[in-house]
């Protein structure tokens, strides 16, 4: 069990934020990664589809043979939690709670903008589970949620396009309703955000902090691990798998200068059909 790899999913190349945070925490952990990039976005599309998406995501991962499964996608986290727990006997890990505590511990004023993708934001997924974390840390702080959908922000990534003239364009049209509202923490809620952090970071201004749920993603999947006894053991840094639904050209360019390492491996695959059928 413990040589067995993690299984990480995304849409496309937004999971690569935890992906980097996990090896960079859990060194000796193989990973395989699957972005979905023939059916990305996610996150303009029906609960329905996007369920059934996961389903797929996760049957081709645990026929990898993966110990334990990180949604590293806020949008099936919100819409596909409580169907893939029920579907498949695995532990898995979503990337929202993380993000959600994370902003409860950090707000001063209780003022957090959300922002996500359509599906996210409609889920009302973040407003709940910060609600829940300020609640059970206890600190009896009012909170106030701002959400807003930046559904043009995922394609921008997928193209690179994550320091240019259009990416300010885009920021400041989608962030300047928030600016107003005075918040002091803003939720990447997409894990495509985080690569277009500086852009994000400029249009706020310096009172915002944002929080990007990456590196708590990565200590509660070390945590998850260590209390299962499933932790790696080999003393060899392990290598990566990754898979594509298509465009594995693009992926490629696109993820090594993401993780700012060549890709051991790369192959596009097919996961359509990958169902209920192979549930554990
Ligand atoms: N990166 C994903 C998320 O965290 C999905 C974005 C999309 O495919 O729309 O929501």
């Amino acid at each position: 069990m413990n040589s067995l790899p993690i299984g990480i999913f995304d849409s496309g190349v937004g999971g690569l934020t935890v992906l980097k945070a996990v090896r960079q925490r859990l060194p000796r952990e193989r990973v395989i990664y699957l972005g979905d990039t023939a059916r990305v976005p996610y996150g303009t599309k029906s609960r329905g589809t996007i369920e059934r998406y996961a389903i797929e995501d996760a049957a081709f991962l645990i026929e990898k043979g993966v110990k334990m499964i990180v949604v590293a996608c806020n949008t099936a986290s919100a819409m596909a939690r409580e169907t893939l727990r029920r579907d498949f006997n695995i532990p898995f890990l979503t990337v929202l709670g993380p993000g959600a505590r994370a902003a409860a511990r950090v707000t001063r004023t209780g003022r957090i903008g959300v922002i996500a993708t359509e599906a996210t934001i409609g889920s009302g997924a973040y407003e709940r589970a910060i609600r829940e974390a300020c609640q059970g840390a206890g600190s009896g702080k009012e909170v106030e949620i701002f959400s807003r959908a930046c559904p043009l922000f995922v394609p921008l990534v997928e193209e690179g396009e994550t320091d240019s003239q259009v990416a300010r364009l885009v920021a400041e049209q989608y962030l300047a309703p928030l600016r107003k509202r005075e918040i002091d923490t803003l939720v990447l809620g997409c894990t495509h955000y985080p690569l277009l952090k500086s852009v994000i970071g400029e249009t706020m201004g310096e009172s915002v902090r944002l929080i990007d749920s990456a590196e708590a993603v990565a200590e509660e999947t070390a945590q998850l691990l260590e209390q299962g006894g499933c932790l790696a053991t080999s003393e060899e840094p392990n290598e990566g798998r990754f898979y594509v639904t298509d465009a594995a050209e693009r992926f490629h360019r696109i993820a090594e200068r993401i993780l700012g390492a060549p890709l051991e491996h790369l192959e596009a695959v097919e996961v359509w059909g990958h169902d209920r059928l192979h549930t554990t």
